[in-house]
């Protein structure tokens, strides 16, 4: 088991991608749709859906082009079975089921926030980032993307274990929502960065999340509705007031992660390092700021797999196909479905 095709769909980016061993990624293909849907300052659900299905199979043949292999070569199939948009997600689901069916492979499916942590495990695996005597495991985790901005303690590869979330917004939702209201298109977070890398950071002061020091959870809407109200007092932000705001923001969005990351570090003081993922990772400030302040080796995804991107997927898919005990069953089994969200109530029940 060795190629392995992912294929990703699950918002309003369209990706194919082929990795062998888990790790080398021979092809990594990704059609963004942000010029369709910019005009409406977010996400359509259904133009999105609609845009994957015209470009998934054109990309399945460029990808396997640009990774130089036929369609049989390809060992197992790995797609993202949620959480995303519904329509979105069926296609890419339908998709792999119509090709393992056809090419008779084995298909797994695979969930998109857990693989947002693969992006950075691949970079890692990839470009010999680890000392030898370099632990990776357990480790905390982090996702932070526009829809999530999740914690995890790993004790490896396949185990997750959720143990902080939003209770409102995520923060890269929060970073779009305030970049829409400062006039930004979407998606606002590179906006954002590229504003505050000029501006004056302690320039507007920003509120806190009120239970902060007990509490693991995170909380985006108490600043989101700050914003509204400082704009709403201030009027248009241009020039300097633009930046100073963008920057005063973005110290107090991305503060939030970095104090959340050091209180899990005492909850879990046998973590050996940090992975942080998901689309705000590509913050260049907050990486920064990540290896200024948190006392642990810290692992990025490359840029190329902050963002959404099937390598990842393909990446998880195969190291959950060979954890897995019965191989013959994603032969034979196709009675599963795309799911829209997580389910948070069982989360929520637990802590
Ligand atoms: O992981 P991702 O591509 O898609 C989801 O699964 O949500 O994350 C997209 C999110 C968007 O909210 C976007 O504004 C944010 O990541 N983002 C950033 C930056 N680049 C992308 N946020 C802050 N700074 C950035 N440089
Ligand atoms: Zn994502």
């Amino acid at each position: 088991m060795s190629i392995v095709l992912g294929i990703e769909s699950s918002c309003d980016e369209t990706a194919i991608a082929v990795v062998e061993d888990g790790k080398h990624v021979l092809s990594s293909l990704v059609s963004s749709q942000i010029s369709v849907h910019e005009v409406y300052g977010g996400v359509v659900p259904e133009i999105a859906a609609r845009e994957h299905l015209k470009a998934i199979s054109p990309m399945f043949d460029a990808a396997l082009a640009e990774a130089k292999i036929t369609s049989e070569d390809i060992d197992l199939i790995a797609v993202t079975q949620g959480p995303g948009l519904i329509g979105c997600l069926l296609v890419g689901v339908s998709f792999a089921k119509g090709l393992a069916c056809s090419l008779r492979k084995p298909l797994i499916p695979v969930d998109h926030v857990h693989a947002h942590l693969h992006g950075a495990l691949l970079g890692i695996a990839d470009s010999n980032q680890l000392a030898p005597s370099q632990q990776v495991f357990p480790c905390l985790a982090m996702v932070v993307s526009g829809g999530h901005t999740n914690l995890y303690y790993m004790e490896d590869e396949l185990n997750f274990n959720l143990f902080a979330t939003t209770i409102d917004d995520a923060c890269g939702e929060c970073f779009d929502k305030v970049a829409k209201l400062l006039g930004f298109s979407y998606p606002g977070g590179p906006k954002i960065e590229k504003a505050a890398s000029k501006g004056n950071s302690d320039r507007f002061s920003m509120p806190r999340m009120v239970q902060e020091k007990s509490r693991m959870e995170f909380s985006y809407s108490g600043l989101k509705t700050h914003m509204v109200n400082l704009k709403n007092k201030h009027g248009e932000f241009v020039e300097q007031d633009l930046y100073d705001v963008c920057a005063s923001f973005q110290q107090e969005a991305l503060g939030q992660l970095i104090r959340k990351i050091k209180f899990a570090y005492q909850k879990y003081p046998k973590a050996k390092s940090l992975i942080v993922a998901g689309g705000v990772a590509a913050n260049s400030y907050f990486r920064d700021l990540v290896n200024k302040e948190i006392d642990l080796p810290a692992f990025f995804p490359g840029l190329a797999y902050c963002s959404d991107n099937a390598a990842m997927i393909a990446s998880l898919g195969w190291h959950e196909y060979r954890a897995a005990q019965n191989c013959e069953r994603f032969m034979e089994d196709q009675d599963w479905d795309a799911y829209s969200r997580y389910k948070f109530e069982l989360y929520f029940q637990r802590n």
